[in-house]
């Protein structure tokens, strides 16, 4: 059983993961990266790091599930136990949550549930707050909803630009990913079901 790493953009805690988990041995090992954006330099990343990546073009499937049966399908054949958000612009929908609940997660660069969804970095620097940071959750059916795991705080400095507060927000994302990670898949966390909610309104698709 591995990881399958899903991630639509750079790809920088998708690189750090597979190498921690490859200089460290983990006894389940990144074996898989799903992109939704063909030519995303994930891509380029997966390659040198000899990750088979399938890139995914889900507006060309008549429909979200019909996207993620195929990605389900090669989910399967990698023999994936856990799914790792990291920088994926897409919400989960009710197929792959059906059949991972409570084995996905995903990394986000803010202090939830303040700044939810895209440009967080943006949302927390227009607002404007003092202090934003990152959090890791459980996947479930919202944006960014699910159970937390995981938050470090992060400050903005008076003299913080956006592009500096981002430096800052990744390299806690790239200490903090990992160590989760990790802890999830040698059992030391894990999401009782009951700390979903909404668990009813899974299937609205
Ligand atoms: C990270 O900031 C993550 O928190 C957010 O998307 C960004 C992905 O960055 N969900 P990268 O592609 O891993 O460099």
């Amino acid at each position: 059983m591995s990881i399958a790493v899903f991630a639509s953009g750079s790809g920088s805690n998708f690189q750090r993961i597979a190498e921690v988990a490859q200089q460290d041995r983990w006894p389940e090992p990144v074996s898989l990266l799903i992109c939704d954006r063909p030519g995303a330099k994930v891509l380029s990343r997966a390659e040198k790091l000899l990750i088979p990546a399938y890139s995914f073009v889900p507006r060309s499937y008549p429909s979200k599930a019909d996207y993620e049966k195929d990605v389900l399908a090669l989910l399967e054949k990698y023999q994936i136990k856990w799914i790792v958000l990291a920088g994926y612009m897409r919400l989960i929908g009710p197929t792959l949550l059906q059949a991972y609940q409570g084995r996905i997660v995903n990394i986000h660069p803010s202090l939830l549930p303040a700044f939810p969804g895209k440009n967080a970095i943006g949302q927390a620097f227009s607002y404007p707050v003092k202090v934003s940071g990152v959090t890791v959750h459980f996947v479930d059916e919202g944006m960014d909803t699910g159970p937390i795991i995981a938050q470090v705080p992060v400050e903005i400095a008076d003299d913080d630009t956006e592009e500096t507060f981002t430096k800052k927000i990744q390299q806690v994302e790239h200490q903090l990913f990992p160590k989760v990670v990790y802890d999830l898949i040698t059992g030391k966390i894990s999401c009782p079901d009951h700390l979903y909610r909404n668990q009813s309104k899974g299937e609205n698709q």
